[in-house]
């Protein structure tokens, strides 16, 4: 990156030619490149909506995504090293958050299943809480709730609204994690918007509505579609 490697070649008497299919490789490797220059990981959003925008009634968990799509969000989990969620998600939905499909996990790889959860409010025998090998369950707080058995706390200074979005990040890529997929809800996938922290969001829109409100999210203006492809039951389309 800083020229170094092509020194050495051409030291050698090669000839190298730079930047061959640049805007190719500089997307390919975006998340590499911002680790390097920011410390930060890469911000992978997700969400589904339904045709109306909305994610379902409030309290309630809407299913929206058809086995397909479900796949292409557990290839999701596989390509990162750490999955957040809002604490309501972990409430209502009551998710593992496991990486498992297609398979279980290799041995030698850590997935980090992180809860914003700053009061400590996700009760103990919620399905996150349970161990998992090679899956460590991080409770992102600002306060003292007291310790959950079996669960490592991740003690962060308060943000605009709960626990403070970019040190979460840098204490994730303290811990080696250059991907983070954040699956919801709307209201965490709206904050890393509005704080410029999302790098790119998968949204699956459905062809039925879901009901509830309609989300109305901040993307920054330079967004696109990049990708998009149709699942049965709705588009899958990537911003970036
Ligand atoms: N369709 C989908 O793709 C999808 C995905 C996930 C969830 N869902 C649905 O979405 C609903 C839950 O979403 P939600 O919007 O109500 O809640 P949420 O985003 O899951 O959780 C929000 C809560 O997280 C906590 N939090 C901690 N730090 C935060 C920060 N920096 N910024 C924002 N929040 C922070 C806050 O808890 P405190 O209130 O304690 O401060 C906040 O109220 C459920 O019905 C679930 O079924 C749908």
């Amino acid at each position: 990156m800083d020229g170094g490697g092509l020194a050495i070649l051409r030291a050698q008497g090669l000839e190298v030619e730079e930047g061959v299919l640049g805007e190719a490789c500089a997307r390919f490797h975006a998340p590499f490149f911002k680790l390097i220059h920011t410390g930060l990981p890469w911000v992978s959003l997700k969400l589904a909506l339904g045709s109306d925008g909305a994610l379902g009634p409030e309290g309630r968990t809407t299913p929206i995504t058809p086995p397909e799509v479900q796949r292409l969000g557990h290839a999701l989990r596989r390509a990162s090293e750490a999955i957040v969620v809002g604490r309501h998600t972990a409430e209502v939905d009551d998710p593992q958050l496991t990486d498992r499909w297609p398979a279980p996990t290799a041995p030698h790889r850590t997935f980090h299943r992180v809860v914003m959860d700053n009061a400590g409010q996700v009760p103990p025998g919620a399905r996150v809480w349970q161990p998992v090998a090679g899956q460590p369950a991080l409770r992102a707080i600002t306060g003292d709730p007291g310790p959950l058995r079996g669960v490592e706390d991740l003690r962060l200074p308060p943000g605009s609204r709960g626990c403070s979005l970019r040190h979460l990040l840098h204490e994730l890529a303290a811990r080696g994690v250059g991907r983070v997929l954040v699956e919801g809800g709307g209201t965490l996938v709206r904050a890393f918007l509005d704080q410029g922290l999302g790098d790119e969001f998968h949204r699956f829109l459905g062809d039925a509505p879901a009901g509830g409100t309609p989300l109305d999210l901040p993307f920054p203006r330079n967004w696109q579609v990049r990708a998009q492809a149709r699942w049965p039951g709705g588009y899958w389309e990537v911003w970036r």
